[in-house]
């Protein structure tokens, strides 16, 4: 099966499930696990481990989720390109969202068949964030202020165990014209999906890799923005072993 072809089936195979949860949701998964190249690159190049509990910080209606499932299921199918690593295995799946409509969204797509799942409305502000083997927030930091994501990463990274895996993707304040192009679709999304027009709080990418290192973390970055004018960065980041 070509690079192609595969796609194409996974994300068939993670976008199905959600037509019970509406036209919307399926259309949004098919869209944004179709065009955002974030979910192909962290299964092309392996960053999650072999096997662990996941947590995922402002996590809409589950697209990673149900992505990963879709991709171990292929895997244990042997559905899978022989030039990838092996897929992931989750333990546990779980997930905070702030919007009741994208955890309605979620329920919908995951119900009882999936018990490794659980999805909850939340402000990941004030959760408790338990312990987890890779904690995940993809485009999700920037809606509260600067102090608030500070004590976020702090709680993260004590969640975490040694060698534990913080997963984030940000946009580079410090990168210009890309960077506004962004957030105006950001702004736009944001209102498409049912939410009033978010302030962002946002930092250049040196501060973000600054405060990640103060914090304890060993911090990695990767452009994340292919085919589309944004200034998308994610950052790779590990509580040293
Ligand atoms: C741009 S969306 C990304 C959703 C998901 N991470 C994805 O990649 O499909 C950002 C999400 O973060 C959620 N969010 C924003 N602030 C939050 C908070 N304080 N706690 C939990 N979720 C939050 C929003 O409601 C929204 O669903």
């Amino acid at each position: 099966m070509n690079q192609a072809t595969f796609l194409a089936t996974l994300l068939d195979e993670a976008c199905e499930p959600f037509r019970r949860s509406g036209k919307f949701a399926y259309y949004y998964a098919r869209g944004k696990l179709s065009s955002d190249c974030i979910f192909r690159e962290l299964l092309r190049q392996g960053i999650f481990p072999a096997r662990g509990h996941y947590l995922d910080l402002g996590c809409g209606q589950g697209s990673l989720f149900s992505w990963l499932l879709a991709a171990r299921k292929l895997y244990e199918q042997g559905q899978w390109p022989s030039d990838w690593p092996a897929a992931p295995e989750p333990l546990t799946l779980r997930g905070v969202e702030l919007m009741a409509t994208d955890v309605n969204r979620a329920l919908g797509r995951f119900g009882p068949e999936h018990p490794v799942v659980d999805i909850r409305q939340g402000d990941m502000c004030e959760v408790d964030f338990g312990k987890a083997d890779v904690i995940t927030i993809l485009d999700a930091l920037h809606y509260f202020d600067h102090a608030r994501q500070e004590e976020v990463l702090r709680r993260i990274y004590a969640a975490l165990p040694p060698g534990g895996l913080f997963l984030t993707r940000i946009g580079d304040a410090g990168a210009g014209l890309p960077y506004h192009i962004a957030n105006w679709v950001d702004h736009v999304v944001t209102f498409m999906r049912g939410h009033r027009l978010p302030q962002l709080y946002c930092r250049p990418l040196s501060e973000w890799v600054a405060l990640l290192s103060r914090l304890g973390f060993t911090v990695r970055t990767l452009p994340m923005s292919e085919g589309k004018p944004f200034a998308n960065v994610m950052l790779i980041c590990r509580v040293p072993s």
